[in-house]
């Protein structure tokens, strides 16, 4: 029976719920989190940070790491590709406390991946075993792995991956069921998930086992916690612009009616993110970082093609607002 419900971790840690709030480099900042909070999210994740420049002190880096304001339980995800610098990085992550330290074993960019970090430690498998060894003897805190299938279709590594992270000590893992070779696109193949939690079980492991790849609609999530087994689902895109993602599964899990959002919803709900941003930063920036969630909340409404082309130009949020005035007449839920 799928269900809405608590992850167990640790004896002194249950995650409330199982619907994640992915990791999205640009994306998932303090404000953006808030508003997915609210929006019903149970667990959530910083950007990538990189070790190497939390090691070296590096302001941008470390400014990366606070939590937002009701966000009781958090993971950092860090970056690296081999860990000269991890104990140096964990004495600065350690004072943010966070709930969890997460390890990006999946970005497919060539600026990580040559390093040797991100979706290049799939090729490393021993590699994620003394990584996490080390930041759970040096922090305590419970740690995880998000993955993908491997490298390329020749070198499908997840499952000795896995392994090695049980290994190491992990205490949640994550698999975007893709290849580094496939990016973000074609779609991400579920059956990978299967595979993954039946091997798991075969072990006798009990890791919690969160999927990620294609949840683009709250239907998306109930279908791979249906066809899979997964513990719990990670919005990634699907949330960017559909902060309620999380609230809209959960009525679906309940078996109630998906709660839709009107325009005036969605046009809302996008005033809310670029205060919080503001806030946050300051208006020109907010103005600027906003114009890659206006495609996102605006999905589906007709005669936006003005407001996006003001949001290219925009540098205050008055700019903003005449530009959304037009569309908030319209109460057809979309
Ligand atoms: C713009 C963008 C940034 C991302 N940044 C990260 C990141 O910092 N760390 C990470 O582990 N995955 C990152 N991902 C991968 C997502 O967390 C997720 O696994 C992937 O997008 C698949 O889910 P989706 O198909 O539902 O979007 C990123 C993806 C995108 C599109």
């Amino acid at each position: 029976m799928i269900s809405h419900h608590p992850i167990p971790i640790t004896d002194a840690l249950t995650l409330k719920g199982n619907l994640f709030l992915a990791p999205l480099a640009g994306y998932t900042d303090v404000p953006f989190r808030q508003l997915c909070i609210e929006g019903g999210a149970d667990f959530t994740y910083t950007e990538m940070v990189s070790v190497e420049g939390l090691a070296r002190e590096g302001e941008k880096t470390i400014a990366l790491l606070p939590r937002a304001k009701d966000e009781k339980e958090y993971a950092i995800q860090l970056f690296l590709g081999e860990p000269a610098s991890l104990r140096a990085a964990l004495a600065i992550v350690k004072e943010y406390r966070p709930t969890m330290i997460d390890i990006n074993a999946g970005c497919p960019v060539p600026k990580v991946t040559k390093t040797g970090a991100g979706s290049a430690l799939m090729k490393n498998p021993p590699l994620i075993k003394e990584i996490i060894r080390i930041i759970k003897e040096e922090t305590g805190i419970p740690t995880s792995a998000k993955f993908r299938i491997g490298w390329d279709q020749e070198s499908r590594t997840y499952l000795e991956f896995a392994d090695a992270a049980i290994d190491g000590g992990a205490d949640l893992l994550t698999l975007h069921a893709r290849t580094r070779a496939q990016g973000y696109a074609p779609r991400a193949d579920w059956e990978y998930l299967t595979t993954l939690k039946t091997h798991l079980a075969q072990k006798g492991s009990s890791i919690p086992l969160i999927g990620s790849g294609d949840l683009f609609e709250a239907e998306d999530a109930i279908r791979m916690l249906r066809q899979t087994g997964v513990d719990g689902v990670m919005f990634a895109r699907g949330a960017v612009g559909n902060p309620v993602i999380f609230n809209q599964t959960k009525a679906l899990l309940e078996e109630k009616e998906k709660p839709l959002l009107t325009a005036t919803d969605k046009v809302n709900l996008l005033l809310t993110h670029l205060h919080a941003l503001a806030g946050h930063y300051d208006e020109p920036t907010a103005c600027t970082l906003m114009r890659k969630f206006v495609g996102g909340y605006l999905k589906g409404m007709p005669h936006v093609a003005k407001v996006k082309q003001a949001a290219v130009q925009a540098l205050t949020i008055r700019s903003y607002e005449d530009a959304l005035r037009h569309l908030v007449s319209s109460e057809d839920r979309i």
